[in-house]
């Protein structure tokens, strides 16, 4: 069976990752395609386990980013062998909301921890069930912190203030323009309509999967 492909989501808070991810996961399934939905950390028991010890240790301020990058490391181990790897096997398209992209954006560049510690361990734990492609959703900082005040959701990272946004956009440009961590990046302008965001990742989509491999 051919395997299928591992498409990440990316963007700070706000950027219309969920929003997205619902739109072009039904219309891959129209398609024919077979698609799952996830996100990171979390997707599975164990780790969405991890994921609320993370923000809790984080709340209490009990944990730098070298800690965090270590149990986000379990917990994308735990999610690859149990959900990403057998659906790729599988030949399904997984759709995750957030990857080890993330890591670098957050723990990264807006918290100071290594950017090549992180590139490292997420190429060990991941290995063969690497990204295909990541599509960041680019929005502003002050798009961000506007959308996340009508929609609040049980993020902590989403109380940090705006310099901390600022280094997340900042960040995810610079990771985009660089092609981090050996994937390949598209950059879609979020702060457009949903309408004109999703035919932008379409169009990114069906070059995606018409590759032959
Ligand atoms: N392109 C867009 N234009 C305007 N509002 C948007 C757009 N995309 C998403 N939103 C709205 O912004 C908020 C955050 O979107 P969401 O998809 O939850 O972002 P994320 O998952 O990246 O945090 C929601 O209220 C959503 O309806
Ligand atoms: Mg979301």
């Amino acid at each position: 069976m051919k395997r299928g492909k591992f498409i990440v989501f990316e963007g700070v808070g706000g950027s219309g990752k969920s929003t997205q991810i619902e739109i072009i996961s039904s219309w891959l399934k129209e398609k024919g395609y077979k698609v799952v939905t996830t996100r990171e950390p979390g997707g599975i028991r164990s780790a969405e386990k991890i994921r609320e010890l993370i923000f809790k240790l984080r709340q209490k301020q009990l944990i730098g980013p070298e800690g965090q990058i270590a149990l986000f490391s379990v917990a994308r181990y735990l999610w690859v062998e149990e959900f990403v790897r057998p659906a790729l096997k599988a030949g399904k398209i997984v759709l995750t909301d957030r990857c080890h992209t993330s890591t670098a954006a957050y723990q990264g560049y807006a918290e100071g921890g290594s950017l090549k510690q992180i590139e490292d361990i997420s190429k060990a734990v991941m290995e063969d069930a690497y990204p295909d492609a990541v599509i960041l959703l680019d929005v502003s900082a002050e798009v961000s912190m506007r959308r996340r005040q009508q929609d609040l959701d049980d993020d902590p990272f989403d109380k940090e203030g705006v310099a901390y946004f600022e280094r997340l956009v900042s960040g995810y440009r610079r990771m985009a323009r660089g092609g981090w961590g050996g994937l390949k990046w598209f950059v879609v302008d979020g702060e457009k309509s949903i309408d004109e965001v999703a035919a932008s990742i379409k169009e990114i989509l069906e070059e995606i999967l018409d590759e032959k491999d």
